[in-house]
């Protein structure tokens, strides 16, 4: 049977990892959705576009010739034949992909998009029609309300920094925390006026990941998964 699995989840919840392990466990493709926002958010940089610009930069993600690699074990993010899996996720992209992710005209866009590869993850494509791992803000509630598992995963501020911290400084020590915190703080907030992914919509299992590794974590996703 085919199975899609929603994961929805702020900064530093872990989304990423523990959707890619789920997605090995059960053999299914994986498509981070964050990396669309911000392949549209480098594809406008680098094409000149005024981020202010509303209709300037909905002309140009919908023009955007990206393509998602959905292996779990080796995502990768193409950007008019460029791999940008690493420049996407730049301090530069990062301080600026809410202001993307903000434009109505490019949600409908992109959704559009993640909504056809879940659609031919379903009928072959990577998973060989198995199905596929989406996670995002907004997938649970808005791309794929009718998946068979939906998950929120939390996990406390301090966790959440803690981890960002580790990621981008390689250390999570004060300093390296505190220098993490403004922007994964400012970005929630920024994010906060497109979604609603600090709440659980109807239906929605929460997962709290803040005192769980991520083996632990993927085994709580994995439960309700099967429950
Ligand atoms: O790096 P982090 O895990 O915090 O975020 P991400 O998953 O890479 O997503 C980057 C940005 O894309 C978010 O801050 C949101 O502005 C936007 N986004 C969104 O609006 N909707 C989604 N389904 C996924 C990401």
């Amino acid at each position: 049977p085919v199975v899609t699995i929603a994961v929805d989840g702020p900064s530093g919840s872990g989304k990423s990892s523990v959707s890619r392990a789920v997605a090995t466990r059960l053999g299914l493709a994986y498509l981070d959705t964050g990396a669309m926002y911000r392949a549209a958010t480098l594809w406008c940089v680098r094409s000149g576009v005024a981020l202010d610009d509303a209709g300037a930069v909905a002309t140009a993600v919908v023009a955007m010739p990206l393509e998602m690699g959905v292996d779990p074990a080796a995502p990768t993010v193409c950007l008019d034949g460029d791999d940008v899996a690493e420049a996407i996720r730049t301090t530069e992209v990062s301080s600026v992909v809410s202001q993307v992710a903000t434009n109505l005209d490019v949600r409908a866009e992109l959704r559009r998009r993640q909504r056809a590869v879940i659609e031919a993850e379903a009928t072959g494509g990577f998973s060989g029609g198995r199905g596929v791992v989406a996670e995002g803000r907004d997938i649970t509630t808005v791309v794929a309300p009718d998946a068979d598992a939906r998950v929120l995963l939390t996990a406390s501020e301090e966790a959440r920094l803690r981890r960002r911290s580790l990621e981008v400084h390689g250390a999570a020590d004060a300093d390296a925390v505190e220098a993490t915190k403004d922007q994964v703080l400012r970005r929630d907030r920024d994010d906060a006026t497109v979604s609603q992914f600090l709440v659980a919509a109807d239906g929605v299992a929460t997962v709290d990941s803040s005192d769980l590794d991520l083996d632990q974590t993927v085994e709580a996703v994995l439960a309700v998964v099967a429950h």
